[in-house]
């Protein structure tokens, strides 16, 4: 069984390439300490599972598990977000390609499809998600709206593009402006990544 821990990637850019509209606090808070938070809840969750299979001892599956999900799906989804974000005129920040013909197709155009994820990224009650996942078995693309990290997801979503509206991720720079930080956020999607996403 392989027993590797997750481990926190590198940005793949400055901490502050995404100034104006994210700041390097910002970027050095999140990354640094809240994704780290989530892996090594989501570590110490693993170890205490393959720990009771060594020592053969119960544990509280219910209480491990759901601590598991709500820190391997933090991990996960921010792993995919710092990768679809680029920084502004670094010339990956336009819609093309298969993606956008998807998207057309999908939600008639991409200005509606913009409308509707925004819409869902504003009413998140709390703390956290809109994404766009591509469902492989039809064909087609859908928005969904995550509680948490891990709430309101099924099998078979592929996740393209996730935005995360923690209050971690955008009040430093917006306080309570939530909107503003979606609205700032269309600049740095990198839609190169996504649409290379789609295509695995
Ligand atoms: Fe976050």
């Amino acid at each position: 069984m392989n027993k590797e821990l997750y481990k926190l990637p590198d940005l793949p850019y400055a901490y502050d390439a995404l100034e104006p509209y994210i700041s390097k606090e910002t970027m050095v808070l999140h990354h640094d300490k809240h994704h780290l938070a989530y892996i090594n809840g989501a570590n110490s969750a693993l170890e205490k599972i393959w720990k009771s299979r060594e020592e053969n001892t119960e544990i509280d599956y219910k209480s491990v598990l759901r601590t598991l999900a709500f820190n391997a799906g933090g991990h996960l989804l921010h792993e995919i977000f710092w990768k679809i974000l680029a920084p502004k005129d670094s010339g990956k920040n336009q819609p093309m390609g298969e993606i956008l013909k998807q998207i057309e197709k999908d939600f008639k155009s991409f200005e509606r499809f913009k409308t509707e994820f925004s819409e869902t990224a504003k009413s998140v009650e709390g703390s956290g998600w809109a994404a766009l996942a591509f469902h492989k078995d039809h064909g087609n693309l859908a928005i969904i709206q995550i509680e948490k990290h891990n709430v309101n997801l099924y099998p078979e979503q592929k996740i393209l593009l996730c935005l995360d509206v923690w209050e971690h991720a955008y009040y430093v720079d917006y306080k309570n402006d939530r909107p503003k930080f979606i609205e700032n956020w269309w600049n740095l999607v990198n839609w190169d990544e996504a649409g290379r996403r789609m295509s695995l």
